[in-house]
């Protein structure tokens, strides 16, 4: 295999977190805890500097759904560089890997009502398309006070300035204040911990709907734009809602003229076991962000879809006020067209979601077994595709998070044994491949097992 850097492994290892921040870490803790150097990737296997092989648990991050040996998409990436690297697709100009993605994009989302798509770099870049085109598509409407944005507590929207005002964790937020006016927020279904300690999830889900009403009745309707969602909520540490969540957040929406959008990021491309989280939900949004897997992270890349609704609105407009005045220069990128292309097609080949279905009830299963074996696992959640987390606890009855040093234990003695998970506060959440087989799996739970065995003599 060909190597693509210039410097060897000694100085790679000196290097490491000296000349580089982190994303999500602290400066100086990268410094003192040097981070994992992966260095080559093949079917669900990663490599680190010092050759120790493990499967991936983690996928990436919530992206790398079909492996990393998927040869079309490289092939693809491959030939759309020889053939065009760039060509923007602004005003006046396209590419042809651009329009070609965008045919089978309203192909593949025809069942859920998404009709037009919207090209960005990433998933931040897609939130923060849907907020502004959602806002924009009121002001069309002749409706310009509707600017407020309603979402859920423990929701993760990305780090742009909107996704982190509509974002639900105080740590993506509170550094970085003051954030929109005009969000505003409401308990997710979260059976473990709720402000109505409700554990059972379709009164859970009653009660977060009947917050919604109350915030849209305070706020007032007509000042409201948009409410944003994930299907299954994925970064604040897997939340699946009971199935009467989303479809009621639906009808509340409807009945306010709210815009909903769902944002895919996570869900969309098979990971829930559906071919998108708001199709697992029986759900029509108005907007989808989407991005990681529509690469298969091959490439920064995303989309925006939008639904009939919407796409009317903007192509009719006479006044004006449809001119769209965002985008990136990365928008419709045609590497990252044909990379998406390539990774449809396979995503298609393969009918992931059945695989994601099956392996994701074998890992919720398994973490179940899990936590009758560790006083560790306050809550184990999960069973809707390859999205599964354990939240520790110091103390099952109180539900007190355990010490810091509990689940960076747990995750070094996994990697260890075999398994790269991946550790958020007091989650370890689990989000491999899609294409991760049955005995793939057995080595993550074989590898947590042990990981969860030395962190309970911390
Ligand atoms: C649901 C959701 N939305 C948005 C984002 C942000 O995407 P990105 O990191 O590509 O900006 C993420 C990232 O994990 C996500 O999970």
């Amino acid at each position: 295999m060909p190597e693509t850097r210039q410097q060897d492994d000694n100085f790679i290892k000196e290097k490491n977190a000296r000349h580089l921040w982190h994303p999500m870490a602290h400066p100086a803790d990268s410094q003192s805890h040097p981070p994992t150097i992966v260095t080559r990737g093949e079917g669900v296997f990663i490599t680190d500097i010092d050759g120790h092989r493990v499967v991936d648990g983690v996928g990436g991050l919530w992206n790398v759904n079909l492996g990393f040996s998927c040869e079309p998409i490289k092939q693809a990436i491959s030939d759309q560089l020889d053939r065009l690297p760039y060509y923007s697709i602004f005003r006046g100009t396209t590419n042809d890997a651009a329009v070609e993605l965008s045919y089978e994009l309203a192909q593949f989302f025809e069942p859920d009502g998404l009709q037009r798509a919207f090209y960005t770099s990433g998933g931040g870049d897609s939130v923060e398309t849907a907020l502004r085109l959602a806002r924009q598509y009121h002001k069309i409407r002749g409706d310009a006070g509707r600017v407020k944005f309603i979402s859920l507590k423990k929701g993760y929207h990305g780090t742009h300035m909107g996704g982190a005002s509509v974002n639900g964790d105080a740590k993506f937020r509170t550094q970085y204040e003051p954030l929109l006016p005009g969000c505003y927020h409401i308990p997710a279904p979260y059976t473990y911990r709720n402000p109505f300690d409700e554990t059972d999830p379709a009164r859970l889900a009653q009660l977060c709907a009947a917050a919604l009403v109350d915030e849209i009745a305070f706020q007032g309707p007509n000042t409201i734009a948009a409410f944003i969602m994930e299907p299954v909520l994925g970064a604040g540490g897997v939340i699946p809602p009971h199935e009467s969540f989303m479809p009621m957040m639906r009808d509340i929406c409807d009945k306010h003229g709210i815009l909903l959008i769902a944002d895919e990021v996570i869900t969309a491309f098979g990971r829930t076991g559906s071919w998108s989280g708001s199709r697992h939900w029986g759900v029509k949004p108005d907007f989808a962000c989407t991005a990681k897997a529509i690469t298969n992270g091959y490439f920064p890349f995303g989309a925006v879809m939008m639904s009939e609704k919407i796409a009317q609105l903007f192509e009719h407009d006479e006044t004006g006020k449809a001119a769209i005045g965002h985008g990136y220069t990365y928008s419709g990128h045609p590497v990252g067209a044909a990379a998406a292309l390539a990774c449809l097609a396979e995503t298609k080949r393969l009918d992931v979601p059945l695989n994601a279905a099956k392996r994701g009830t074998q890992m919720y299963e398994g973490f179940l077994r899990l936590q009758e074996k560790y006083e560790l696992i306050g809550d184990v959640r999960g069973g809707h595709g390859l999205m599964t987390a354990l939240e520790l606890v110091s103390d099952r009855k109180t539900k007190t998070p355990p010490a810091k040093p509990v689940p960076l234990a747990l995750q070094a003695a996994a990697y260890e044994n075999g398994a790269m998970v991946r550790v958020s506060g007091p989650n370890v959440i689990l989000s491999p491949a899609l294409v991760i087989s049955e005995s793939e799996v057995e080595t993550i739970l074989s590898a947590l097992d042990k990981g969860l065995a030395e962190a309970s003599e911390l």
